[in-house]
């Protein structure tokens, strides 16, 4: 096995594209809520695409276990780190989305939402502390992206080795 399964490729694009949305949704909810417009549908809707990111993370571990993965590169000090990023990744993907489901749970957005009373919808998130959680997450999902798609980058230009190969849908064999 020298690439990742047609499903784990499938999930690992997907992923990016949800985050993007979900990431997207994020900022819009943020923002209205500053700007004092923020509406339940907006809450419902990053709640429902970072929810998706979850249930996506969870169908890769599980692909990942039914499936395999290709032998590792190598066995650099780089090529340690970058396991080591991998199984960071993972876990973001897991507590980002539990940690914005706690902060509804744990703040009047569940309520305003359970009700579908907009006015209930908190105009700050005093003393939730889900919602620093949420935040602190974000920013490391956004380092960890980025030394991720450096990595990759670099295999790709400046070492040429093909491993952009392992996670393509495109078959060698
Ligand atoms: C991987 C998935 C997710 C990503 C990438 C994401 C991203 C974000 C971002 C960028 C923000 C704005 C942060 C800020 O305040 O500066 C945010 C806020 C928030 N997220 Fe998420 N989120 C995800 C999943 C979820 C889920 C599953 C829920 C709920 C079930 C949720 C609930 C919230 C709430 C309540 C806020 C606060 C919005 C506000 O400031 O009023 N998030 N999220
Ligand atoms: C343009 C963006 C991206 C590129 C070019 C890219 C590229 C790659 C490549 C080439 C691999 C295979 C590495 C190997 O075989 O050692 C990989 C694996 C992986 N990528 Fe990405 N990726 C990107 C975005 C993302 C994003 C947004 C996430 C999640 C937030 C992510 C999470 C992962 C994980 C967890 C693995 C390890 C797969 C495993 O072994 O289970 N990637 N990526």
């Amino acid at each position: 096995m020298t690439q990742y399964s047609k499903r784990m490729v499938i999930v690992h694009w997907l992923t990016l594209a949800v985050l993007v949305a979900a990431w997207f949704l994020g900022d819009v909810v943020h923002d209205a809520r500053k700007a004092g417009g923020a509406d339940i549908v907006g809450y419902v809707l990053h709640a429902v695409v970072g929810g998706a990111v979850l249930l996506l993370t969870l169908a890769r571990l599980f692909f990942r276990r039914q499936d395999g993965v290709p032998a590792p590169v190598g066995a650099s000090l780089m090529d340690k780190v970058a396991k080591g990023i991998h199984h960071a990744l993972y876990a973001v993907l897991i507590l980002l989305p539990v940690s914005g489901m706690m902060q509804v749970l744990t703040s009047d957005v569940g309520k305003a939402i359970a009700s579908g009373d907009a006015t209930l919808l908190p105009a700050k998130f005093d003393g939730v502390a889900a919602h620093e959680v949420h935040e602190v997450l974000v920013t490391v999902l956004i380092v960890l992206v980025v030394v991720h798609v450096l990595g990759a980058l670099k295999h790709q230009f400046l070492m040429k080795d093909g491993l952009m190969e392992r996670m393509s849908l495109r078959r060698k064999d």
